[in-house]
């Protein structure tokens, strides 16, 4: 079970879905579906076209609302960039850094992520930092590695005392968006091993604390064996956070490991 100290959030990736009138749709329709009583954090993260009337859509519901990406600068003459005191201005608390498709889609190298980060946190976001290996990488066994050199290279400069305004994302690339899943205990180990990495950038206070969620596929069939590893601390889910039903079933399999099953 996820440790007590550790609070399990739940994102919901809406990424290049939605216009205007479906996401005021799903994000009523999720406001109603959620378990109001419960203690897991859950943030959406719609385009950022559908931000505002999303935060108006969500109403008192608890559901915070968070950026799918962000620029390093302030302001300035950068077509087509959105920045973090932007995103805060519509009510954002969270961005998602580094997440696969940046990387492999968009081409975003660690040394970007690392200035999305650090801008995020200077601009008092929350950031979530998506990390995962391919499908080619883990079976060349350099999944560990991978894992390993994109934590190092994107958290560079970050001090151990505002970690804890970041999560991690752990999504295999080849679990995203694909329907094949990692198995628990794939997740298990991967996160046991983020955790690992933590000790020896930070020291065992950090890894102990910080939130690791899993992404790539979840579903609320598997979501219950995911999210009973002791190291996954929620989820990052892209296709189902997208069926209001689906992503609530989500939100109360963690609330019921939480609760003792
Ligand atoms: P998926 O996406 O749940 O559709 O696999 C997860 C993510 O990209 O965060």
């Amino acid at each position: 079970m996820t440790g007590p100290q550790r609070r399990p959030i739940i994102g919901g990736n809406w990424k290049m879905n939605t216009t205007l009138s479906e996401a005021v749709e799903l994000a009523g329709a999720l406001a109603a579906s959620l378990p109001p009583e419960r203690w897991t954090e859950v943030v959406v993260f719609p385009p950022f076209t559908n931000l505002e009337a999303v935060r108006e859509s969500l109403g008192e519901s608890r559901i915070g609302l968070g950026g799918q990406d962000v620029f390093w600068e302030e302001r300035g003459a950068f077509t087509g960039e959105v920045s973090a005191e932007m995103l805060l201005s519509v009510g954002c608390k969270h961005v998602i850094c580094g997440h696969s498709e940046r990387r492999h889609v968009i081409g975003e190298s660690s040394e970007i992520v690392n200035r999305k980060v650090r801008s995020a946190l200077e601009g008092e976001l929350k950031v979530i930092l998506a990390i995962g290996e391919t499908e080619v990488e883990r079976h060349g066994g350099k999944t560990e590695s991978v894992v390993s050199d994109q934590l190092r290279r994107s958290l560079e400069d970050i001090p151990a005392e505002i970690m804890r305004d970041v999560v991690i994302a752990y999504e295999p690339v080849w679990a995203i968006g694909t329907g094949v899943t990692a198995t628990p205990e794939q997740a298990q180990a991967a996160h046991a091993f983020v955790r690992l990495v933590l000790v020896e950038m930070y020291d065992d206070a950090v890894a102990e604390a910080t939130r690791i969620q899993y992404g790539g596929s979840v579903t609320a069939t598997n979501a219950p064996a995911l999210l009973g590893c002791p190291d996954v601390d929620g989820a990052l889910v892209g296709g189902a956070s997208l069926k209001p039903q689906e992503f609530a079933a989500i939100v109360g399999a963690q609330e019921r490991i939480l609760n003792g099953g």
